[in-house]
């Protein structure tokens, strides 16, 4: 055989025609993913010199060293224009990544509006540290409660105009026995009737009442209890105890006394006033346990006496802070809770 027999694939001519293509395809390629391509259109099984190289079985043993040495050097040169143009590509590659996601970390941060908590939040939290700090546990009861443990367990007769529909959510209709509560007092039966006695307990929570939402109403509102029953309690550690709540929430300052008033679960019952910014204010009730409410609970009240303490914790915060107006306290918006910072 001799040399013009070649196939024409493996014509010097067609090989370095297919070695051109392929090399301006790979400089062309400007990107890995065209490079992928070219490779499989200039470098595979498919591409002209494997196809070519397909034809080498054919041929004499002379002509295939010869055709062999030809295609060698094509597939060579084409190798090594793909695996340079990959580093190159590459390293393109590399500097746009580290381009395109460059981090400036000492640009400045646009804060968006961070949250605060609600300053009645703060204000429960900090009478909780207040009486936990004294030796008192947390109490709680739930928010649905038997209109036994809400009045008639606080000796709160059927006929007292705080039963009645117009001050109580009654769940589900008025014959069910089940309201929202109206008072945090319930707990107070709840702690007397589970806890081991002494009892030292501040119970804070919401409290519901049907009222229009306006400047001085708000039908949920938080309320705090404090009982303690122990021996020998008596009205001297009801105002001691008072006062250092009152000295936490208003300052060292700040002046309490006790009007007489009349609550059906204490006897006696005092309304409990502040001297605050200049006049005397109403912060809540407060009194001796009523020994009726003692023997419900099943405390012997010849051995036992107790006080409790009710204040609104709204009240509280708007004494404090001069807020005219309830319903700044209940829309959430938290530019109310801003002006208080994080901690109040
Ligand atoms: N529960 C009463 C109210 O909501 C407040 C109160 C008064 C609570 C006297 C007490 C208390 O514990 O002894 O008006």
């Amino acid at each position: 055989m001799s040399k013009d027999q070649l196939p024409a694939s493996l014509q010097a001519a067609a090989i370095a025609k297919a070695v051109r293509e392929a090399l301006s395809a790979i400089s062309a390629a400007d990107s890995l993913e065209a490079l992928k391509n070219v490779r499989i259109q200039h470098a595979s099984d498919k591409s002209k010199l494997a196809v070519a190289n397909r034809e080498i079985a054919n041929l004499n043993a002379e002509m295939k060293i010869e055709a062999g040495k030809a295609l060698g050097a094509a597939k060579a040169a084409v190798k090594e224009a793909l695996d340079q143009r990959l580093i190159t590509l590459s390293i393109e590659r590399d500097e746009a990544v580290l381009r395109d996601e460059k981090l400036d970390v000492t640009m400045e941060k646009k804060l968006g509006l961070s949250g605060a908590r609600h300053p009645l939040t703060a204000v429960i939290d900090r009478v909780v540290d207040v009486f936990v700090a004294m030796g008192y546990e947390v109490a709680e009861g739930p928010e649905v409660e038997a209109e036994w443990f809400n009045f008639d367990a606080l000796n709160i007769p059927k006929n007292h105009p705080a039963r009645s529909m117009q001050d109580t959510f009654f769940v589900d209709n008025s014959d069910s026995g089940v309201v929202l509560r109206t008072q945090t007092s319930p707990v107070q039966i709840r702690a007397m009737l589970t806890r081991n006695l002494p009892i030292y307990v501040v119970s804070p929570g919401k409290v519901f009442r049907t009222d229009e939402l306006d400047a001085t109403h708000t039908p949920v509102f938080h309320q705090v209890e404090g009982l303690v029953v122990d021996k020998g309690i008596n009205m001297a550690h009801l105002k001691g105890t008072l006062d250092h709540f009152a000295a936490t929430m208003f300052g060292p300052d700040v002046k309490t006394r006790l009007r007489p008033s009349y609550f059906p679960f204490t006897e006696p019952s005092a309304e409990v006033d502040i001297y605050f910014n200049d006049q005397w204010i109403e912060w809540g009730g407060c009194g001796m346990v009523n020994p009726l409410v003692l023997r419900a609970c099943g405390i012997d009240d010849s051995i036992y006496t107790g006080f409790a303490f009710g204040m609104g914790i709204e009240r509280t915060l708007m004494f404090r802070h001069g807020i005219t107006d309830m319903r700044d306290m209940v829309e959430g918006d938290i530019r109310f809770s801003q002006m208080f910072g994080v901690e109040l």
